[in-house]
């Protein structure tokens, strides 16, 4: 029997299950980490352009495709151009990239899973023993596995609730809990610590002398992965859409949200590392050490909450990564929703335990890396602005203008102004973020 596709019920389900899968571990985990890295106000003002300048069209580009052709990201292609049309391969890249992120991801989810009960013991110790809880979990195989079991888990579990029993309903359950739960931990960043207003200026402060041209690339990188662009995951929650009116709407909503919450998590974060008289350049280990210790002093009304929080955001963008593999299998293969999802989400967990085993290496760019980290730059720095500048093309140069128009429900300047920056400005701009992946861009050390 064939089973029917599926419908958003609502435009706010749908509004809140895409801003689900573009909050996630970027806005939380990353995007602090690497403001903090690279010096904070000017490269945050350089994540606003690319958001308003790269993320944006791309991002109506995708919709447009998913809702016109309503199909999943492979077949989406085909049908606005020609059958058998070799832009098919864009979205069979997506759905790669799809197997290789939410592998890894759902190994740094596992981490935030496995916290949550850490904050409940509570931390406690001298800053190296809490700092060194985080190596003791990554760094041991058996536990990393299970975590990553569970999250999963719970990862496959809403996907074969389908579209509107499980990736609508669970991301109108989580997503208004994960912003109360910001809001309070802002609001306790702000106005009970002496941090807060040191965080913002940090933030917002743009001190140009600090930006790089390492800096603006990794911001361009950072908007594709932190809006889940260039892997068809808006094409795919695009096609659950029956109205065509507010794409663009839309688009500003989901993309003004990420960026918010991507903010109010640097001003809750920042806040306590300069309560605490911290340095804000703690890379990677920003979330799961440094903050540790200074939720050591906090107490677990803030700890607990911060790691449930992350878990939340983390799942409701898990279950759109594996949504872009499930509808393929279910529109073209006619598999179940049951079987796509269990069979897809098994391997996708089976190629994630590479990275929960932290031990194992292979040679990358020159030295022994593991896969975690292997996957992360191939499909932040390769897969993803791959994708986004042939769905960049796509759009502007094959996709028919007539269907392009109606789709955005306008013909006027702001369509005038979308039809600009598709076709010149960002192919341009995410073709110089690909060159940089690559290493060939000279002036970049
Ligand atoms: N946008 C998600 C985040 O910021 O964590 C990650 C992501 C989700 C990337 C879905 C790509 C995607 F298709």
């Amino acid at each position: 029997m064939l089973e029917s596709r599926g419908n958003w019920s609502t435009k706010a389900g749908f509004i809140l299950a895409a801003s689900g899968s573009a909050i996630g571990l970027g806005n939380i985990w990353k995007f602090p980490y690497i403001t903090g890295d690279y010096g904070g106000g000017a490269f945050v003002l350089v994540y606003l352009i690319c958001v308003a300048v790269i993320g944006l069209p791309l991002m109506i580009s995708e919709l447009i495709v998913g809702r016109r052709s309503q199909k999943n990201a492979v077949t989406a292609f085909e049908k606005l151009h020609r059958e058998n049309s070799p832009w098919k391969i864009v979205g069979w890249l997506g759905v790669a990239s799809g197997f290789i992120i939410l592998s890894f991801y759902s190994v740094v989810a596992g981490w935030a899973l496995a916290y949550i009960f850490k904050a409940i013991v509570g931390f406690s110790g001298t800053a190296e023993q809490i700092t060194g809880q985080f190596g003791g979990l990554a760094g041991n195989a058996s536990d990393s596995v299970m975590w990553h079991t569970l999250f999963m888990g719970m990862t496959i579990a809403i996907v074969i609730g389908g579209v509107k029993g499980g990736l609508e309903r669970w991301s109108k359950i989580l997503m208004p809990s994960l912003f109360i739960i910001l809001f309070g931990l802002m609001t306790y960043g702000l106005f009970f610590t002496n941090g807060g207003m040191q965080a913002v200026s940090f933030l917002f402060k743009p001190d140009f002398s600090k930006l790089t041209s390492e800096a603006i690339l990794s911001a361009m990188g950072h908007a594709f992965f932190t809006l889940s662009l260039g892997m068809g995951a808006m094409i795919t929650y695009g096609s659950y859409l029956k109205t065509q009116e507010g794409i663009l709407k839309d688009a500003i909503i989901i993309s003004f949200l990420d960026t918010l919450i991507a903010l109010m998590a640097g001003i809750a974060i920042f806040s306590l590392v300069f309560h605490y008289g911290m340095e804000p350049g703690q890379s990677v280990g920003l979330i799961f050490k440094t903050l540790p210790v200074l939720f050591a002093e906090t107490g677990r009304w803030i700890s607990v909450p911060f790691f449930i929080l992350l878990t939340f955001a983390a799942l409701t963008s898990a279950i759109s990564i594996l949504e872009v593999v499930v509808a393929y299998f279910i529109d073209e293969k006619h598999w179940s929703r049951k079987k796509a999802t269990l069979l897809l989400g098994g391997i996708i967990y089976l190629v994630g335990i590479l990275s929960a085993v932290g031990k194992w290496t292979v040679p990358f760019r020159g030295s022994d890396q593991g896969f975690l980290d292997i996957f992360d730059y191939i499909s932040t720095n390769y897969m993803l602005p791959i994708g986004g500048f042939l769905t960049c093309l796509y759009v502007a140069y094959v996709v028919d203008e007539k269907i392009k128009q109606s789709e955005f429900g306008s013909s006027g300047a702001l369509y005038m102004t979308l039809s600009i920056l598709l076709r010149f400005v960002t192919p341009v701009a995410v073709f110089i973020v690909i060159l940089n992946g690559l290493d060939l861009l000279p002036f970049v050390e």
